[in-house]
């Protein structure tokens, strides 16, 4: 049976009523370290990493409406008040509306591959993107990938290489809400560790 998915209004935050750089005190309500994610899918890891890390703040980016409603539902749900989400473009959300040295993390974990060589523009890690990140990245900030496709991998070194003035790289560890053999615990790590999949993982750290 299909189940009724609910709106949180006190979770999921409506781009249509920002008009400026966030203030993430006012929208979490205290002040807390940041982690942002990136294309959120279902919500699993904000769930399960906002149980793990209840004294973090976690804001979540789901441009796809199915998806967005079901993780609003989710995290509506299990009560959780240390998350957020908003519905939008991730690369236009980080550039209008983040605030300069704000996060102290960003996730993106299985970006959208965009496999056709004439797409690959399209892909989130790209160096107009990774720079916006860098301005929202406090310092000692980092950033946390994972992803199966291998091309898109060594796009992602190669556009993080190009910026090792302000990155340094630092191992990679799993999250904390994800379960023994995983990395990040998401949906799509998930069922790509059923097909054996090879999954491959980079974090780098703001250093100046
Ligand atoms: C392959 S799925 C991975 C979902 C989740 N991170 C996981 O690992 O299970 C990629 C997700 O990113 C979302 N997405 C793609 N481009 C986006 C963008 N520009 N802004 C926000 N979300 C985006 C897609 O709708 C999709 O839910």
């Amino acid at each position: 049976m299909r189940r009724i998915l609910k709106d949180y209004p006190d979770i999921s935050l409506k781009p249509e009523n920002l008009d400026d750089k966030i203030d993430f005190a006012q929208i979490f309500g205290r002040k807390a370290p940041v982690h942002i994610e990136v294309g959120t899918g279902k919500g699993t890891f904000l769930v399960n990493q906002a149980k793990a890390q209840p004294k973090v703040n976690f804001l979540g980016i789901e441009w796809a409406r199915k998806y967005h409603r079901f993780a609003v539902d989710r995290i509506g749900r299990w009560k959780l008040t240390n998350v957020r989400i908003i519905r939008t473009d991730a690369a236009a959300f980080v550039t209008e509306f983040l605030p300069d040295d704000s996060v102290d993390c960003f996730h993106i974990y299985f970006p959208d591959p965009w496999p056709k060589k004439r797409h690959h523009k399209r892909r989130f890690v790209s160096p107009a993107n990774t720079k916006e990140i860098l301005r929202c990245l406090k310092t000692g900030g980092c950033i946390k990938i994972a992803t199966d496709y291998a091309d898109y991998f060594e796009q992602i070194q190669k556009v993080l290489d190009e910026r090792s003035d302000r990155f340094e790289e630092i191992e990679f560890l799993p999250t904390a809400g994800a379960d023994e053999d995983e990395w990040v615990g998401t949906n799509f790590e998930r069922k790509y560790l059923k097909e054996k999949r090879q999954i491959y993982t980079i974090a780098v750290k703001k250093i100046r």
